[in-house]
């Protein structure tokens, strides 16, 4: 059942929303070369946790940490590790946050400079992909237009592989909500979207096959080829003609291209 939220839920949503970007923001501000992802996932815990939020992913599902960073063929879900992170690394860091009863959720990769080219253009791409699915999360269409414009865009014209294990979801009171938000599909097809429908779009693409295998920790999803992977995710809510992002990518980006450790073509 989808859940049509009141516009005052909408605005507990932005606010958790917008607390997953300025942690995102804050951990833009420490990667480079030798931090671990380890080191990444306490800032972020500690960071949320002074905002009087929890992190909405900790204890999911028996998932044991803040945030899910996945690094290079890791696609989602990767296990923090004190692994050190070294140049030409792409990152991909996800959290969520529940605050006064409800969740936002949003993600972002990052590259350690220098980047290889066909790695910028699959975060370039991804991102894209993401902005593409999102316009068309307005009231009336339907949930397979949003999955179309990214499938299309990503695997059609660009020849990435478009993991198909894993989806988009609706959120708010729940971490994931009804309806699931595939980045495959047909124009036309699945629930139609309605004012007030709050989701988290989130493409995976991977520059190689879209096939993916589990690691042993029975979380981190990798490529089947170790291809690279990227992953950028959005809490929107459907409006009339234009959709609204209730997370922001703006400090992100402004501490992205601060910092002279990461690649940024924002
Ligand atoms: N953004 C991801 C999702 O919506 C993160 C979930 S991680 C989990 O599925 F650990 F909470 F499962
Ligand atoms: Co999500």
């Amino acid at each position: 059942m989808i859940r049509i939220k009141t516009n005052e839920e909408v605005e507990l949503i932005r606010e958790s929303a917008l607390l997953v970007s300025r942690t995102l923001a804050e951990l833009a501000s420490i990667l480079k070369p030798g931090i671990t992802t380890a080191q990444l996932d306490k800032r972020a815990e500690e960071f949320i946790l002074s905002q009087e939020a929890v992190p909405s992913f900790k204890n999911y599902r028996g998932y044991p940490f803040a945030t899910c960073i996945s690094v290079n063929d890791a696609v989602v879900h990767g296990f923090p590790t004190s692994k050190e992170l070294k140049e030409g690394d792409l990152v991909s860091i996800d959290v969520g946050v529940y605050k006064n009863g409800f969740h936002g959720d949003s993600a972002y990769t990052f590259g350690l400079s220098p980047v290889l080219e066909e790695h910028q253009l699959l975060m370039k791409v991804t991102r894209e992909s993401l902005m593409l699915g999102i316009e068309k999360a307005v009231n009336g269409n339907r949930v397979g237009d949003i999955s179309n414009a990214i499938q299309e865009y990503t695997e059609r014209k660009y020849h990435f592989g478009v993991v198909r294990e894993l989806v988009g979801h609706g959120l708010g009171k729940h971490l994931h909500e009804d309806p699931q938000v595939p980045n495959y599909g047909k124009k036309g097809a699945g629930p139609k979207l309605r004012e007030n429908m709050v989701i988290a779009i989130e493409p995976m693409i991977n520059l190689g096959t879209k096939d993916v295998i589990y690691d042993d920790d029975g979380w981190t999803v990798r490529t089947r080829d170790g291809k690279f992977s990227a992953h950028y995710e959005h809490t929107i809510c459907v409006k009339k003609n234009k959709p609204e992002i209730l997370s922001s990518f703006a400090e992100i980006v402004f501490q992205e291209k601060n910092n002279a450790a990461l690649f940024s073509d924002y």
